[in-house]
C-alpha cells in the first residue's frame, strides 16, 4: 500500500527545488461569518477532499477563490492562512471576486455552461457570452495571482478542474519557469456533445497549455483526444497519450482518484462515531430497522430523485418491509443560486412527500431527508448504521461517496449500490451496479441488497476494501506528480531545499 510518506518522499527527493501550487476555484476550508462568530467550513465536493490531504502531506501553497463571508478576517498578509488551524502545514493563499464575477464565472459559465455540457444528465447549457467574458477574465486573475505566488522561483503548478480551463495556457504565456499539470475532476463529454459551445477551440487551447492533464478513466481521455482532433489541427499519438499542439505537447493519461482510506477506516473506529450511532438511532427510530442510505451534493447529476422513486417502487414489490426499512437521505446544498438546483430542491421535496405519505404507518415513514450540511461524525455513523448505501448518479467522473462508503466498512458489512456512469463503477465491481433510470431493476438491487447472506457482502466488501486500500488517494497523487515531473526533464532531481516546507 502507498502511504503519506511515501509521497512525502517522493515530494521531497523528486520535486527538486520546484515549489509546489495547486489552484483550484473551492477552497478547502472556508470561514463564514455567523452572528459576528467565524465559523470554520469544510465544504463537501471530491475535489477538496481529495487535495488537503494530500497538501497535508506535501505542504506548498493552495491557490482558490475566498468565497466565504469571514475570510478576510482570517487571512494575513498576502491573503495567507496556514491550515489546517489545528495542524498547520501548508499556506492557502485566497483570491477575491466581486459578486459580479462570482455569478458570471462560477455560476455561470463554469455551472451552467460546462458543468452541464460534460455530464450527460439532460441539462441544457446555458451559454451567455457575458459569463464567457467574466470565466476569461477570472482565468486571468488566477494566472496573475499564481505568477505573483512564484516570482522568479521555478514551479510545479497543480490546476484544477473544470473553472479554470484557461489558465495553463496563460501561464505558459507568461513565460515563467513552471511545469504546469491539470486535473479536470468531472467527465469530458464526446465530440458531438462537446462541439455545441461556442467557445470549444479556446477552451481546448487552455488546456493545451498542459504539460500534462489528467482525466479519471479512460474514456474521459479517449473522448477528450476525439474532441481536440475534431476541433484543432493538432498531431496526436494515442499509443503515448500525446498531443503536439502549437508547438508543445500535452501527455493526456487516466489518474482515477480516490480517498485516505486509512484515516477513514480509522476515524470510522471512533468512539465518537460509536457515540453518535446511539444517539442517531434513538432520535430517528433506527433500532430494529433496516436501514439504507445516500449522502449527496444536491445535483441533478446525482440521480436523488430517481433513487427515491426506486424506493418507492421497491415498497411496492415487496410490502413486507413497509414499517421495516428506512432509507437516510443525506444532502449538501449547492449552487443553489442556479435555478435548475432551486427546481431539483423543490422536486426531491415534493417526491419525498410523496413517497413518505403513499407508505407511512404510524409514525414510520420510510424515507427521512435531511437537507442539512451534517457534521462528519453524523455522517460516518450513517455509514456504519447502514445495511445499504446507494450511489446513483447519472453520470459522474469518479464519485468519491462510493469509496468513502467502502473505506469506512471496517466490519466488511455493508452493500454498496451503484451506478454504471460512475467512474468508480470500473474499480469497484463487486457493488450491485444498476442502471438508475431502470425502475425496476433498481428496485430489485434493493431487495437483492437487503436479503444478501452475510458471507457473500463480507467477500464483496472485502475485494472492494482491497481494491480502494490499494489505490488509494496517495497513489493518485504521487502517480500524477511522478508523470509530470518524468515528462519535464528540467524538474532537477533532489535538491537542497525539501519542497516539504509549507509555502513561503
Ligand atoms: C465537483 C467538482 C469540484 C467541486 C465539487 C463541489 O466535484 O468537480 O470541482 O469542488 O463538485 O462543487 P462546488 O461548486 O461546491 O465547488
Amino acid at each position: 500500500m502507498y502511504t503519506k510518506e511515501d509521497l512525502q518522499r517522493l515530494v521531497r527527493y523528486q520535486i527538486g527545488n520546484h515549489r509546489l501550487i495547486i489552484v483550484s476555484n473551492r477552497q478547502p476550508y472556508q470561514h463564514q461569518l455567523v452572528d459576528g462568530q467565524i465559523r470554520m467550513v469544510i465544504p463537501s465536493g471530491g475535489l477538496t477532499a481529495a487535495l488537503d490531504p494530500m497538501m497535508q502531506a506535501c505542504g506548498g501553497t493552495w491557490i482558490a477563490h475566498g468565497g466565504g463571508t469571514g475570510d478576510r478576517l482570517v487571512v494575513e498578509s498576502g491573503n495567507r492562512v496556514m491550515v489546517p488551524p489545528d495542524d498547520p502545514s501548508y499556506a492557502l493563499r485566497l483570491l477575491w471576486l466581486t459578486e459580479e464575477e462570482e455569478r458570471g464565472y462560477y455560476y455561470g459559465f463554469s455551472n451552467q455552461a460546462l458543468w452541464p455540457l460534460c455530464h450527460n444528465a439532460y441539462t441544457e447549457p446555458v451559454f451567455d457570452s457575458g459569463d464567457w467574458e467574466t470565466y476569461r477574465a477570472v482565468n486571468q486573475l488566477f494566472a496573475r495571482e499564481v505568477l505573483d505566488e512564484i516570482g522568479d522561483e521555478p514551479a510545479v503548478v497543480l490546476t484544477q478542474d473544470y473553472h479554470l480551463a484557461l489558465l495553463p495556457r496563460l501561464l505558459r504565456e507568461a513565460g515563467a519557469d513552471i511545469v504546469s499539470g491539470q486535473f479536470w475532476h468531472i467527465p469530458w463529454p464526446t465530440p458531438e456533445v462537446f462541439r455545441i459551445c461556442p467557445w470549444q477551440d479556446e477552451i481546448l487551447d487552455g488546456l493545451l497549455g498542459n504539460d500534462l492533464l489528467g482525466f479519471h478513466i479512460d474514456e474521459h481521455t479517449g473522448n477528450f483526444m476525439d474532441t481536440v482532433q475534431a476541433g484543432l489541427d493538432p498531431q496526436i499519438n494515442r499509443n503515448f497519450g500525446l498531443i503536439n499542439y502549437r508547438g508543445t505537447s500535452t501527455r493526456v493519461r487516466p489518474f482515477p482518484i480516490s480517498v485516505d482510506f486509512e484515516s477513514i477506516c480509522q476515524e470510522a473506529q471512533s468512539q465518537e462515531v460509536e457515540d453518535e450511532m446511539e444517539r442517531l438511532a434513538e432520535e430517528m427510530g433506527l433500532d430494529g430497522m433496516l436501514v439504507g442510505m445516500g449522502i449527496d451534493r444536491i445535483d441533478y447529476t446525482k440521480g436523488i430523485p430517481h433513487r427515491i422513486r426506486a424506493i418507492g417502487r421497491f415498497l411496492e414489490e415487496h410490502p413486507e418491509y413497509l414499517g421495516r426499512m428506512v432509507f437516510v437521505q443525506a444532502g449538501v446544498v449547492s449552487r443553489s443560486d442556479i435555478d435548475a438546483y432551486q427546481q431539483l430542491s423543490e422536486q426531491l421535496d415534493e417526491t419525498v412527500d410523496e413517497i413518505n405519505s403513499r407508505f407511512s404507518q404510524g409514525a414510520w415513514r420510510p424515507i427521512i431527508y435531511l437537507p442539512n450540511d451534517l457534521p462528519s461524525v453524523t455522517l460516518m455513523a450513517l455509514r456504519r448504521l447502514s445495511q445499504f448505501c446507494v450511489v446513483s448518479s447519472l453520470h459522474d467522473g469518479m464519485n468519491l461517496v462510493a469509496k468513502e462508503y467502502v473505506a469506512s466498512r471496517f466490519d466488511e458489512d455493508g452493500v454498496l449500490i451503484l451506478s454504471p456512469f460512475t467512474g468508480a463503477a470500473l474499480e469497484l465491481t463487486e457493488a450491485l451496479i444498476v442502471n438508475p433510470y431502470a425502475v425496476e431493476e433498481f428496485a430489485e438491487a434493493i431487495h437483492d441488497a437487503l436479503t444478501m447472506p452475510r458471507h457473500e457482502r463480507r467477500a464483496r466488501m472485502i475485494h472492494m476494501r482491497a481494491v480502494v486500500r490499494e489505490n488509494n488517494l496517495y497513489k493518485w497523487a504521487a502517480r500524477l506528480l511522478l508523470e509530470l515531473i518524468q515528462g519535464a526533464p528540467r524538474v532537477g532531481a533532489k535538491s537542497e531545499r525539501p519542497l516539504l516546507s509549507s509555502g513561503r
